[in-house]
This record gives structure tokens, sequence and C-alpha cells, in this order.
């Protein structure tokens, strides 16, 4: 006998699973929820765990609160200040959404407003967990972006 037979006021992990899911139907949560708003990026270069990627390529990131989505490693990257450059997950660690906007300062998750630093650090939950932050170099005179995804 489970837990919730016993005591009808507790679900078992199936119930639990099954009614988090229409939760999320009901609030439509998915990981396509609202979609990314930073641009997908360009002229992105992987080799085995090595990323690249140029700032001419990408004019968002020569802005302010500049931000490209790699989208085929679900990884944004974010421009932090003149010359620096951080690459992050771009998956929530709430419900797994897509991180998609970035005021310069903090990223925000569309579904259910978690923040996060441009360190990956939780600034406001629900999420609980800092997003992936990848060790990112950046060479001013080529311009390119280089994000070691290992
Ligand atoms: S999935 Fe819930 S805040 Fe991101």
């Amino acid at each position: 006998m489970s837990n919730s037979e016993n005591h009808p006021s507790l679900m078992n992990r199936r119930d639990f699973a099954r009614l988090a899911g229409l939760a999320c139907v009901a609030a439509a949560c998915s990981s396509d929820e609202g979609g990314p708003t930073a641009p997908t990026a360009g002229g992105v270069t992987i080799n085995g765990n090595t990323m690249t990627l140029t700032v001419g390529q990408n004019p968002s990131l020569s802005q302010s609160n500049g931000m490209v989505l790699v989208s085929q490693r679900s990884v944004l990257v974010v421009r932090v200040a003149a010359n620096q450059y951080q690459a992050l997950s771009s998956v929530c660690t709430h419900q797994a959404c897509t991180v998609s906007t970035f005021d310069g300062s903090r990223l925000t998750c569309p579904c259910h407003g978690s923040q996060f630093s441009t360190s990956g650090a939780v600034t406001k939950g629900p999420a609980a967990t800092a997003l992936r932050a990848f060790p990112t170099t950046f060479d001013s005179a080529s311009g390119t972006i280089t994000v070691n995804l290992a």
C-alpha cells in the first residue's frame, strides 16, 4: 500500500508527476515557452569541446546588453563588458525553459521569472541552482570568442 493510499493528502510520485505535467500545460511551460529572444548566433564553429564565434558575425555582441544563442549546444554568449564575454547554459535549472533575455547584468527565464547573474548564479528563484558557466576567452585582435564546453 502506497503512502497516498494510507494518507489521502499525500501524493505518490506518479500522481505528482501527472499533476506537475498538467500544471505545465496550463501554464504553457515548456522548453519552447516564449521562444528565445536572443538572436541565433552566426558563424559558430564547434570543434570537439571548443566553440568559437566572432563579434563581427554577431553584431548584438558589440552592444551593452548583447546576447546570442547557440541553439545546437544550448549555450548563451553574453557581453559582460567591453571585450569581456561569458558563455552560460541556456537551460533554466528550474524546469528547463530556455533563458532568453538579458538586461546587461541579469539573465531572465520567461517561464517563472528566475534570474541569474552573468556568472550563472541564481539572483531570483524559483530556480535554486546556478546556470552552468563555461570558461570563455576573447581575443580582441580577431574579435573571436572562444568557449570551452568540456
Ligand atoms: S523554468 Fe521555471 S523559472 Fe525557468
